[in-house]
């Protein structure tokens, strides 16, 4: 990337991302181990909308990085709001960020969230390194995170989990030796990873311009107030991209794909381990 301050933020987020997802960002050596230069097409996170925390809270850091708003998305059966950002440095990741809606949940779950964004320090919110913090807030009963993800498995995660790189995306279009996603799912399967196939295992197409696909969450202890208790953390994503009409490479996302890649952090989708 060859700026400093990205390369800065991109191995602060990736160190986070390897604490709480070993497994899956373990991935990332066995394709450098075959040879690979493995290149980052996105990064995405995760927060609840509105003061203190909401996107327009947390997106000044990616402009203060040199990001723009690229197109903004809307996931309604999740209650998701979210908008790309992209960056003009020659291979910049791009970014994905997403808020969950207000008002959405049941009364009880709006308590919850209540409760935990007001432990947030704005002045926290106000520094950059605040995206990988994870939880800005003390740790819920494990009974509560479960009925929050009952009702919304983003809000479970993310009041468990607070704010990180919820995950790395490795471009296919970068990869030598695995020139297609069916190739690269076969490696990553070979060195252990669990294919989510919630939305079927592939995602859109050369039609829709990107092809995606992801592993199942891995697994690591979390501080709960009663405890900790091993839950989803963090995925590993692969993406291939298509040029447009005009020959240039696709740059946005797809929702209808991205909304089934949001549930790779589901609790009880079926496939076992990550
Ligand atoms: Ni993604």
């Amino acid at each position: 990337m060859a700026d400093p301050a990205l390369d800065a933020f991109f191995a602060a987020l990736w160190a986070d991302y390897e604490r709480v997802a070993p497994r899956v960002a373990a991935l990332r050596g066995a394709l450098e181990a075959r040879g690979e230069r493995v290149v980052n097409d996105h990064v995405a996170f995760r927060t609840f909308a509105g003061a203190p925390l909401g996107i327009a809270a947390l997106e000044p850091h990616l402009l203060a990085l040199g990001y723009h708003r690229f197109e903004p998305y809307a996931f309604e059966d999740k209650h998701l709001d979210a908008w790309a950002y992209l960056h003009d440095a020659p291979g910049a990741p791009r970014v994905f960020l997403s808020e969950l809606r207000r008002g959405a949940l049941s009364p009880a779950a709006e308590r919850v969230i209540d409760g935990l964004l007001a432990q947030v320090d704005p002045a926290r919110v106000a520094r950059a390194d605040v995206l990988w913090a994870g939880p800005l807030w003390e740790p819920v009963p494990f009974a509560v995170y479960e009925a929050l993800a009952a009702e919304s498995e983003y809000a479970g995660w993310l009041a468990a989990l607070g704010l990180r790189a919820n995950h790395f995306t490795v471009s296919v279009n970068h990869l030598a030796t695995l020139p297609t996603l069916d190739a690269l799912l076969a490696a990553v399967e070979a060195a252990g990873a669990v294919i989510s196939e919630a939305g079927g295992r592939v995602k859109g197409g050369p039609a829709a311009r990107l092809e995606q696909a992801s592993t199942r969450a891995d697994r690591a202890p979390v501080a709960f107030a009663d405890g900790e208790r091993e839950i989803p953390t963090c995925y590993y994503e692969f993406a291939r991209r298509y040029p447009d009409a005009d020959g240039a490479l696709y740059q946005g996302f797809v929702p209808a794909s991205a909304s089934r890649l949001f549930e790779s952090t589901h609790r009880h989708a079926p496939g076992g381990r990550p």
